[in-house]
């Protein structure tokens, strides 16, 4: 469920009208509401009880500050990628004691950073990753927490770019080369080998790759004996983006909250798209309405540098009109943006209500994986984001003006 709804025939975020906020900043503009995060926040957290995980919120879904602050608010950890965005959690004064760092490509700087405040534990990928935070942390003096990414080898049913648990992917560690690194613990004294990670891709509707991924580490656990505190089950929940019927978060929780209870260890959580997707839509505007022999292209004012997803993944997004016609004409038109790419549409051959230019459109379930792989392609300023909360509603980052655009560029003196 969301908080984007018509009232009569006019598109609302909680209370406030999408086109009113239109008219005082512009399009195109990103837009949160306050309330949506916050309920898939709680729903999670409500569906887990029982094991009462740490759920620290995938920042690179979505890493405004606000967004984060709303989560924080409740008590959210974050899940982080780089030192961007443990600089990002900081700034916000998340406690770095529910901050969880992945990825495959940990430079010097950022652990050191990351050690530095204290964050609950390192994702690490690879040996060589391994030794390089060891050794690290003893020229810090320091003992630091770490778990294990395992990479267990499964393939759930999402697109073949957001799959990550599966051998042929860069992600995690197989299960030999863990064990054999808990065994070996003595061989890094600098760290506390705590846990294991897991995260098997994103967009996954159903439970049952879950709940293989999680049975095969729990035998992995119980035949090798190594002692796991923490287990992070990673993210990936689906979301509706149209047609999907994704397992709720209270149907996910049953059906694995049972393999977690048997494990005896603390739950870690990360989920980015469940709480942020649709908790956010991309509002723009009409440009032109061009006809061809072939087709009609409806021009909008934001292009696949606002939000990549369809051109990258082929990615479907429901688009409403942000004021319904009165008319109920149907036409198929592809919906296209500005951009020098073929690839830049939004919507092909869709069936739309008759359209002119200066009409408003809202693309939904664009909160997660929308601005934060923004770009200024074709150098085109970022668009601003705007949080409604209740009644208000607050621009919480503003629109790129030109200036920004050649932010730190500068002509040498042999080219003046
Ligand atoms: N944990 C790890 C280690 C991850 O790599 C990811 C996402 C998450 C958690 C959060 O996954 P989520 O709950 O949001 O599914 N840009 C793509 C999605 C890439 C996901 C990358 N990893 C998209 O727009 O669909």
């Amino acid at each position: 469920m969301h908080e984007f709804k018509y009232k009569g025939s006019e598109l609302r975020c909680e209370n406030v009208k999408v086109a009113d906020i239109a008219k005082k900043v512009g399009t195109p503009f990103y837009l949160y509401s306050r309330k949506t995060l916050v309920d898939h926040y709680q729903k999670l957290k409500e569906a887990f009880k029982e094991v009462d995980p740490v759920i620290c919120f995938s920042m690179k879904s979505n890493s405004n500050l606000s967004v984060c602050k709303a989560l924080l608010n409740e008590g959210a950890g974050f899940d982080i990628v780089s030192g961007g965005e443990l600089y990002k959690a900081m700034k916000i004064g998340a406690d770095p004691q529910k901050i969880v760092y992945a990825s495959v490509g940990k430079k010097r700087e950022e652990i050191e950073e990351a050690i530095k405040r204290k964050i609950l534990l390192f994702n690490v990928e690879s040996v060589p990753e391994l030794v390089h935070i060891n050794s690290i942390a003893s020229r810090m003096n320091r003992k630091v927490d770490v778990a294990i990414r395992v990479n267990p080898n499964i393939r759930p049913k999402t697109h073949r770019y957001i799959t990550t648990g599966k051998k042929e992917n860069k992600f995690g560690l197989d299960l030999a080369t863990t064990e054999e690194i808990f065994d070996n613990s003595n061989r890094y004294p600098n760290l506390n080998i705590k846990g294991l990670h897991v995260h098997i891709g994103s967009q996954i509707t159903e439970a049952a790759p879950y709940i293989k991924a999680l049975k095969k580490i729990k035998r992995f656990i119980d035949s090798s004996r190594i002692n796991v505190e923490t287990l992070n089950i990673g993210g990936g929940l689906g979301i509706v983006y149209s047609k999907e019927r994704p397992q709720t978060a209270k149907q996910f929780a049953a059906s694995v909250v049972p393999i977690l209870k048997k494990m005896d260890v603390k739950v870690i959580l990360e989920p980015g798209r469940f709480i942020a997707g649709n908790s956010g839509i991309l509002v723009m505007s009409v440009v032109y309405v061009k006809e061809t022999e072939a087709k009609k292209f409806v021009i909008v004012d934001a292009g696949l540098n606002d939000l990549i997803r369809p051109a990258l993944y082929g990615a479907h997004h429901e688009i409403k009109p942000v004021m319904k016609a009165e008319s109920a004409n149907k036409e198929k038109v592809d919906i296209v943006g500005p951009i020098c790419e073929t690839g830049d549409f939004f919507a092909k051959d869709r069936r739309m209500p008759e359209l002119q230019n200066g009409d408003l459109l809202a693309i939904m379930s664009a909160g997660a994986y929308g601005f934060s792989m923004v770009s200024n392609y074709n150098a085109r300023p970022k668009p601003c984001e705007v949080m409604v909360s209740g009644n208000e509603f607050f621009v919480v980052r503003e629109r790129e003006a030109y200036k920004d655009l050649i932010k730190g560029e500068s002509i040498p003196g042999a080219l003046k």
